[in-house]
């Protein structure tokens, strides 16, 4: 064991937090304390990001109207999911994809503008901005399963109206709808694999060593 490893008691809180964070879309409204947002914010605001670009931005929704607003872009992209879909539209549509009018509070994450100027480790791959939002997206749900909050990402929306309906800069793009607060309780597993929409695949069928597709 490294002389630098947390506690018994801290690692299993840590493990713990990745094992039981879910992805959330059942909410019993509420409120998150101002403290407690800027605690969960300030974690995803620690997260790792390429040349220390920081890209994500945060805006917090408190208007209602622009909460309304943000559910009828969600809505019409599931349609167009739907129809995307072909005959898995049907069953797509039964699944609750979204808690926005139940959560107590909405975010959305976007990307800044001007990214096109970091270079550094994205010359190749520019998408790790998009990686770095992710990180940090990541560590506000874990943060948030230990404070006993929900959260749900939501990606289905037109980023270009998204963008529009909150004044975004031209080049800013909006990645994630965040919904967060109280939970009547969380999912035992992941809510699509409890629906049947699909099934999770273990790690050792994802697991190569050396070249693609080689298991040891
Ligand atoms: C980038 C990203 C986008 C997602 N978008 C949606 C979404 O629009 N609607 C939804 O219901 N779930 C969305 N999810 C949640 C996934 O469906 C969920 O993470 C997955 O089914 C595994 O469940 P778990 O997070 O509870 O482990 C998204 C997750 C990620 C990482």
């Amino acid at each position: 064991m490294s002389e630098f490893a947390f506690t018994d008691e801290q690692r299993a809180g840590v493990y713990r937090a990745i094992s039981e964070r879910r992805d959330m879309r059942h909410f019993s409204g509420g409120e998150v304390a101002p403290e407690l947002l800027a605690r969960l914010l300030e974690a995803a605001h620690q997260a790792p990001s390429v040349g220390l670009m920081q890209p994500w931005r945060f805006v917090r929704i408190s208007r209602p109207e622009l909460r309304n607003a943000i559910a009828e872009l969600v809505e019409q992209e599931r349609h167009l999911t739907a129809a995307a879909l072909g005959e898995r539209g049907e069953a797509f549509m039964k699944l609750k994809v979204e808690g926005i009018h139940d959560c107590a509070e909405l975010l959305v994450v976007a990307l800044m503008d001007g990214r096109e100027t970091h270079v550094f480790g994205r010359r190749t791959l520019p998408e790790m901005d998009i990686a770095s939002a992710a990180c940090a997206i990541q560590n506000l749900w874990l943060a948030a399963r230990a404070e006993g909050l929900g959260m749900g990402w939501v990606s289905l929306f037109d980023p270009d109206a998204l963008a529009n309906l909150l004044q975004m800069p031209v080049g800013a793009k909006p990645v994630a709808v965040i919904c967060l607060g109280p939970v009547l309780e969380f999912y035992p597993a992941p809510m699509l694999k409890l629906e049947g929409w699909t099934e999770p695949r273990p790690l050792s069928e994802l697991l190569f060593e050396d070249f693609w597709g080689q298991q040891s």
